[in-house]
């Protein structure tokens, strides 16, 4: 029935966020005979996932023939210190090689070796040259491609629609609603599956590769209706971000260019990583790169604006311009700096989320039935810490996976109605941050939250340190009650500053809390007053809704089966 309200819009499968995870998600179940809804806050194609830039984790062979899955296997476990989910990482390794293939079927061209075969560079911590790539620009391509296969498929795709809640009825998802951002027509999204494809949460923090969009909302929905989200303490620095100018702060700078032969420097000109570590030197793992880093800094010897340099300068122009032309092009824009002369400043900056909604690894579905998760607004895969290169390889491998046990659901399930009063209900919410008397400004406690998350839960945290996050997270979800803004509900960024601030609290809440929790150092999460990593801790923390409240608990490591284990060093304590 109609509704002057609100529009009703039925579908099988319902994907918020249009990145490589919800694209990949919405041909595959598509294919599989789904009728497929694409929602996405931003313009479509406007995704992390082109900061993925240097290259697809895949064990192709074509470069490093003695590599193959269970060595990216080895690495992936041991990069996310083992406490990834090991079925997780085992699909991983050995689904991302044909991922790649047909990516290639699908439009995309990765760069060649001189046999014509997929040309592969190497990349921090992993084994072998692994990464295929297409110059600097990887995710861009994988983007352009599935955007390309979405869009020659009937699948509709709503670009600048904000969902602003989850309906969950009997711990089954029904659907969601949120409002169409040009018109501020609201739309009840009545859905057999929802998957979850927001991404990170990255604008959490002051410095950020990730662009303004990453504001965890697809996460915190999921927390909000009840699902269980895992290793929310675990944060990914990435070495490499441009420190000046200030407009561009943070922004990434491939690791490609390590992978490609740039050192770093210390404002001295001594190549620190040989300290740090004298094997893998730029290449060892990102929280290892990254806390290096930041030690040149704090202990002094950074560059003026507050970094290190890179330098790939000595290996000449038209190399740099044929395999990294969007850092040369980068560089030269905005920092009028020529890489084929001169070094880069960079410094550490946030770029990935390990932490998310926690999957069962064969569906990808959460708790909630009917509700799945999929790329970085999942967890499982890169446990504590990821290696570059297999965000691309999750979003293709688990993006087909999740649109195929969407698909499957659906196609069991009966049509979903969402009844009127609920609808009515989320549009008086969404209508109280117009209608404030007084309203605290959400732009100003977004400044804030994001400078105490800078301030004490950076890539050194103590337990003072958490629990003064803490209380001004607290402090400042009582202030969120009073935000508000002008104007209507039509073309209003401030309205969707309320809802992403409301995400970001929710997510900084958990974040702190799973980090104090965890006393001890692995990966992601370093804690100098406990500074060793810790048997006892080989273990995932999980938060879950409590009426108000977040219930914390922990959950083992599952044990791989004798034939991966011995695939994988021992882990030593
Ligand atoms: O440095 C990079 O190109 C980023 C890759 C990744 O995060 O996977």
């Amino acid at each position: 029935m109609s509704n002057p309200d609100f529009t009703r819009i039925n579908t099988d499968v319902l994907i918020i966020g249009a990145g490589g995870a919800g694209l990949r998600a919405a041909v595959e179940a598509f294919d599989q005979g789904a009728s497929v809804t694409v929602v996405s806050k931003s313009l479509l194609g406007k995704a992390h996932t082109v900061m993925a830039e240097g290259g697809i984790a895949a064990a192709l062979g074509d470069v490093d023939p003695q590599d193959n899955w269970k060595v990216h296997f080895s690495d992936t476990i041991v990069e996310g210190v083992y406490i990834s989910d090991w079925r997780l990482v085992e699909k991983l390794a050995k689904e991302a090689p044909d991922r790649v293939f047909e990516l290639e079927k699908f439009g995309a061209l990765f760069d060649r070796t001189p046999e014509k075969k997929i040309m592969q560079r190497a990349f921090g911590a992993h084994t072998y040259r692994r990464l295929c790539h297409v110059g600097d620009k990887t995710g861009l391509e994988i983007i352009r491609t599935l955007e390309e296969q979405a869009l020659h498929r009937d699948i509709r795709i709503m670009d600048e629609v904000f969902i602003t809640t989850l309906i969950v009825e009997d711990k089954e998802v029904l659907g969601a609603v949120g409002f169409k951002l040009r018109t501020g027509e609201i739309v009840a999204f009545q859905a057999k599956t929802v998957i979850i494809a927001a991404g990170g949460c990255g604008r959490l923090y002051k410095v950020t590769s990730n662009s303004w969009e990453t504001t965890g909302d697809g996460i915190a929905l999921a927390f909000q209706a009840g699902a269980v989200m895992q290793d929310m303490e675990m944060i990914q620095f990435h070495p490499t971000g441009m420190v000046w100018p200030p407009g561009v702060k943070g922004l990434l700078v491939t690791e490609g260019v390590r992978g490609e032969g740039g050192i770093l420097l210390n404002a001295k000109g001594d190549r620190f990583m040989l300290t740090y570590s004298p094997k893998k030197k730029e290449l060892d793992a990102r929280d290892v790169v990254a806390r290096a880093i930041y030690h040149e800094i704090i202990e002094g010897r950074g560059t003026e604006h507050g970094g290190v340099y890179l330098d790939i300068s000595n290996k000449g122009e038209a190399f740099i311009k044929k395999k990294l032309p969007g850092m040369y092009m980068q560089f030269k824009e905005f920092a009028g700096v020529d890489i084929t002369k001169d070094k880069m400043e960079v410094a550490p900056t946030v770029h990935y989320y390990m932490g998310g909604i926690r999957v069962d690894p064969e569906t990808s579905q959460s708790n909630i039935d009917g509700l799945f998760a999929v790329g970085e607004a999942a967890a499982g895969v890169h446990g504590a810490n990821r290696l570059g290169g297999n965000s691309l390889a999750d979003l293709l491998v688990f993006g087909k996976q999740v649109g195929l046990a969407a698909a499957k659901y659906a196609k069991k399930s009966k049509e979903k109605k969402i009844s009127d009063k609920t609808v009515k209900d989320e549009i008086s919410r969404i209508n109280a941050f117009l209608n404030k008397q007084s309203p605290v400004n959400p732009y100003s406690l977004t400044d804030r939250l994001r400078e105490a998350m800078s301030k004490y839960a950076g890539i050194i945290r103590n337990e003072n340190d958490l629990l003064t996050l803490l209380k001004e997270i607290r402090e400042m979800k009582k202030q969120y009650r009073d935000v508000g803004v002008g104007g209507g509900i039509k073309y209003n960024p401030g309205l969707v500053q309320c809802f992403e601030l409301g995400s970001m609290l929710t997510i900084g809440e958990l974040l702190a809390m799973s980090a104090l929790e965890r006393k001890e150092s692995r990966g992601a999460h370093f804690r100098s007053d406990y500074p060793k990593k810790s048997k006892q801790w080989k273990k995932n923390i999980l938060c879950v809704k409590f009426g108000d409240k977040v219930r914390l608990a922990t959950s083992k490591v599952k044990e791989m089966p004798p034939e991966l284990k011995k695939l994988v060093p021992e882990e030593v304590y």
